[in-house]
């Protein structure tokens, strides 16, 4: 993970390099640093410990001149999180390096550079590689032959930017499975581990694929492949705005993100439709045709987007009538597959670039399926480069670490994938038109239950106290009872465990009593009553309910059984509209613990180590 960025620039680049750190503090944050090269010809580096604020503080008391630099905000892997493992780390005061990824021949690299004088000053992988492009400078190299040279001893992944105190000229860069993008302005460039970092400098950005080094200089980027022929990469235009990543009014990116979702899925919903029927096309051009003969579907995810692909499983199944099996991205790639005949493999991912998600789309690449899908909010990442076909969430950018809107328009777009697939198989043109309507209906329902924010808020109060709760849910509110208990042990810490309701007699009863709050998602569906017997085994052994449900389902409130009604839809998109009171309730229980909601502890936004 880690977020790193540069500048190459005729005016200061502090500033500029402080801003990009802190649109990319979604990517790590135990630890920040700066380093630009002064006007005397000197390495300034400044790093603390902590936010880039920490770091924000630090360099407006000691300000930092210079026009060439560059920055990172890091989340620890090797090294604990302390200011002398924060990078840029520096060799022999002349080169300094932020890297994102892990190296994973360090050891033996570190042990080979100590015997031959290197000096370590840090614990971490990364040291080694601004040792190693010391070396070949020491040996005349030129800046960007130096970490060509120094690449060639790495195993693992990166993301470099590199400065260089001897040639105030050249910033150089290197991208081998972590992401890295090149702003592109007038008169100076820059470097970015995602877009949202450079947009207040520039919409106009080049995307390295993997293996290429850069070099950049106030005029010009001259770009090499992995073996080393020159290339020309296009330069796109986002048209993202920089303010699109801004908190506005609310408290908390997290409670914005789920006040966006109406937006987020009519959004995702736009042009994918032409009157009652799904446009194909908007998974790919040859979507008709690869999706024809589908016969199978494995879809493959972590966390949140795992969750999304479970809700699929039940909608696959029983809507298109196609086998479907989920699993999570790790344990995914580290086992043999047998697969099935016509197959189509479909990663779902917020960010696209997730390592484990990487790794498992590689795989399956490599072993029969007939067609990749990735179901992606973020248009340049690499799961999306790597795909036959993509689905773009329309989600916008999602910056709270707790994910909310992608999850739900990750469930629109794998409804739609249903649908289309389900064309195929039986659906029928007037099926179609009755799940398309159901569709457009979502983001109305979503607004009647944001109404409930307040309710949701003060029920929170009654969780903050707890150290436990369980979120019961069945069929296809199963996964959203594991989201919800997600969300909330993710923001607020307080442990909490998903189950299918059915499953609590085998074991998990034990733990019921007056203490054990007990969340049940229950809309009016064919297996309310098994979930309502359920909940009586709860009420009788003292657990307290906590019971959404919508105004069809008989049950009443009663001591130790709190209902809170939401407005009554379709089984087939409740679990869409039942994630939200979940996601609320967690955001609310985290706000009232005080916890840093945006930024949980330990977490990353985007996980792009294993
Ligand atoms: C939880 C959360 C994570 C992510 C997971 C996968 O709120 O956000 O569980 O869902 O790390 O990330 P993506 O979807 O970017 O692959």
């Amino acid at each position: 993970m880690c977020g790193i960025v540069g500048a190459i620039a005729q005016r200061p680049v502090a500033a500029i390099l402080l801003e990009g750190l802190r649109r990319l503090e979604y990517r790590g944050y135990d630890s920040a640093g700066i380093a630009v090269l002064d006007p005397s010809g000197q390495l300034s580096r400044v790093r603390t410990l902590g936010k880039v604020s920490r770091l924000v503080e630090e360099v407006a008391a000691n300000p930092l001149a210079g026009t060439l630099g560059i920055a990172h905000t890091r989340w620890a892997t090797h090294g604990e999180p302390a200011t002398h493992n924060a990078h840029p780390h520096v060799s022999h005061d002349r080169c300094a390096i932020v890297h994102n990824g892990i190296v994973e021949n360090h050891e033996e690299l570190r042990r080979e550079q100590i015997a031959a004088g290197h000096r370590f000053t840090s614990e971490t992988d990364t040291e080694v590689v601004v040792h190693a492009i010391y070396d070949e400078l020491a040996r005349g190299a030129s800046l960007i032959d130096a970490v060509r040279q120094a690449a060639t001893r790495l195993r693992g992944a990166y993301a470099l930017g590199v400065i260089d105190s001897e040639d105030p000229g050249h910033l150089v860069a290197a991208r081998q499975g972590s992401p890295l993008v090149i702003g592109v302005g007038f008169g100076e460039h820059f470097i970015a581990s995602d877009v949202f970092a450079l947009l207040p400098v520039t919409n106009r950005f080049i995307f390295l694929e993997e293996g290429d080094i850069a070099e950049l200089t106030l005029e010009s980027v001259r770009i090499w492949d992995r073996d080393g022929q020159a290339v020309e990469r296009p330069i796109k235009t986002s048209s993202v705005s920089a303010d699109a990543t801004e908190r506005g009014e609310y408290r908390h990116y997290m409670l914005k993100e789920i006040f966006e979702q109406p937006r987020a899925i009519a959004d995702t919903l736009d042009g994918r439709l032409a009157g009652n029927r799904i446009l194909p096309e908007s998974f790919g051009n040859q979507a008709s045709e690869l999706f024809a003969s589908i016969e199978a579907v494995t879809i493959v995810a972590c966390g949140t987007s795992f969750h999304a692909a479970l809700v699929a499983r039940y909608w696959m199944e029983a809507i298109a009538g196609i086998p479907c099996q989920v699993e999570v991205a790790s344990e995914y790639r580290y086992r043999s597959h047998v697969v099935a005949k016509n197959a189509l493999f479909v990663t779902i991912s917020q960010s696209g670039e997730t390592a484990d998600s990487l790794a498992a789309l590689r795989q399956a690449k490599a072993s029969g399926y007939q067609t990749t899908l990735a179901i992606c909010n973020v248009p340049e990442s690499s799961l999306v480069r790597e795909s036959d076909l993509v689905f773009l969430t329309h989600a916008g950018p999602e910056i709270g670490v707790a994910s909310t809107k992608a999850f739900t328009t990750q469930l629109i777009a794998l409804f739609l994938l249903t649908i289309t697939l389900g064309r195929f198989k039986r659906l029928e043109a007037s099926d179609e038109a009755r799940l398309v309507e159901l569709l457009r209906s979502v983001p109305a329902k979503i607004e009647e239950v944001l109404a409930l924010d307040s309710s949701i808020a003060a029920l929170a109060e009654q969780f903050v106290d707890k150290q436990h709760t369980l979120f019961l849910g069945r069929g296809e509110q199963y996964p959203i009872a594991m989201e919800g208990a997600l969300k909330l042990k993710e923001i607020s810490y307080i442990h909490a465990e998903a189950y299918p309701a059915g499953e609590l007699k085998h074991g998990p009863l034990a733990l019921i009593d007056e203490q054990m709050p007990v969340v049940a998602v229950a809309p009016n569906n064919a297996l309310l009553e098994k979930l309502k017997s359920n909940l009586e085994e709860v009420r009788a052994r003292g657990g307290q309910l906590y019971v959404f449900a919508d105004f069809q389902v008989p049950l009443d409130e009663g001591e130790g059984v709190t209902v809170i009604r939401l407005p009554e839809t379709d089984d087939l998109i409740d679990p869409i509209v039942f994630t939200i009171p979940l996601q609320l309730l967690a955001y609310h229980v985290a706000v009232l613990k005080g916890t840093d909601v945006d930024q949980p502890r330990n977490l990353a936004k985007s996980v792009t180590v294993e």
